[in-house]
């Protein structure tokens, strides 16, 4: 078991990982949340019978009276309904402003839980107990939180960093293979962007980490790591933080118009293996390391394509959060851990993305 620290500007806090570590909870609670007697913990219908019991016998074992609100698990259950019945469960239990949220499950999860906190009483305290490798390695840290809305996904938030994210890495082995999947898009992501060290230990591992505990224990750490260098420089997603994004402008855009059936993950893979040919095409990646890219992504079972149209992109992108002004943030990669952030007109976008 390890602790990273996580030194967002707004708040800095800890990230526990290791198998067996909810075994903190309830001390690190306790201490976090000084005076609090309630918990709500917010989980979904795949993970509650698998973690729920576990996560409120080490919060009523710490003395704090536990609520526990469950949602029908998937994307199409992140929107204001959700939230305002976290709400008013807190508010029939009497929750003040010294109680707390838990958010127990994947990026869905951890969003919802993030943004219940954030709105309720104007802000109460969230811990975050992620359930996914997605979310261990990128949604429940940072400090990003939201739902969805029929314009696009997120659209709707709050920046609210947690008080401490326990990851426990014995809760992968629950963990269906495709959305095991789906989570190494956010970590190759990251060995991208960022983290080229990360990009040869999963060469090394040539394809399999899951069956090696203390292998995972330290590429989820490295990830941790990865990314609370990115957002101690930039919080509020204003610069550095968009690089975070690589993929994600496409991703995005498949996600929405599969009505939210394509996991996120995946979409994001098939983000970056556009943008990876863009560059190519572009001259600002060369081919040899574009190959390198994608047949890490195909190692570890990813998609590196997609049928969507640079004129469908465009006019999705035009929806996104990433658009600023007239422009959108497009990133791009010229060599594993160095991302840029460019800034293209649509018609710019239109014509990178065109063959
Ligand atoms: N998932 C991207 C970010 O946290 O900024």
């Amino acid at each position: 078991m390890r602790t990273v620290r996580f030194p967002a500007p707004s708040k800095e806090y800890d990230v526990v990982i290791g198998n067996g570590a909810v075994s903190v909870l309830g001390t690190e609670a306790k201490k976090l949340c000084p005076g609090a007697l309630k918990a709500l913990i917010v989980t979904e219908t795949n993970v509650a019978p698998l973690y729920l019991d576990r996560v409120k016998n080490e919060l009523e074992g710490a003395g704090i009276e536990v609520t526990d609100y469950v949602f029908e698990a998937g994307e199409k259950s992140k929107g204001i309904e959700t939230i305002a019945a976290m709400w008013n469960r807190m508010a029939e239990a009497g929750f003040t402003r010294t109680d707390f949220v838990v958010g127990l499950g994947g990026g869905v999860t951890t969003d919802m839980a993030g943004f219940a906190a954030a709105t309720f009483l104007r802000g109460i305290s969230v811990i975050q107990i992620p359930t996914s490798l997605l979310a261990m390695v990128d949604a429940s840290i940072g400090g990003k939180t939201g739902i969805d809305i029929a314009k696009g996904k997120n659209q709707v938030g709050a920046f609210w960093q947690p008080s401490i994210v326990i990851e426990d890495i014995s809760f992968l082995k629950t963990l269906p293979d495709e959305v095991f999947t789906e989570g190494m898009g956010e970590v190759v992501k990251h060995a991208f962007i960022v983290d080229p060290e990360l990009l040869e230990k999963l060469e090394r591992a040539n394809g399999s980490i899951r069956e090696d505990e203390a292998l995972l224990e330290d590429i989820v750490a490295m990830n941790v790591s990865d990314k609370a260098s990115v957002v101690k420089e930039d919080e509020n997603d204003n610069g550095r933080r968009q690089i975070l994004n690589y993929g994600h402008t496409i991703g995005h855009v498949i996600e929405r118009d599969s009505g939210y059936t394509k996991p996120h993950g995946i979409c994001v893979a098939k983000g970056m293996g556009i943008m990876i040919d863009a560059c190519v095409r572009a001259g600002f990646l060369d081919a040899g390391t574009a190959e390198r890219m994608k047949d890490l992504m195909k190692l570890y079972k990813l998609p590196v394509s997609d049928d969507i149209t640079p004129e469908a992109i465009v006019a999705g992108a035009m929806n996104d959060k990433k658009k600023r002004g007239g422009s959108i943030s497009v990133i791009l990669v010229n060599k594993p851990g160095q991302a840029e952030i460019k800034k293209m007109s649509p018609e710019e976008l239109l014509r990178f993305l065109s063959k």
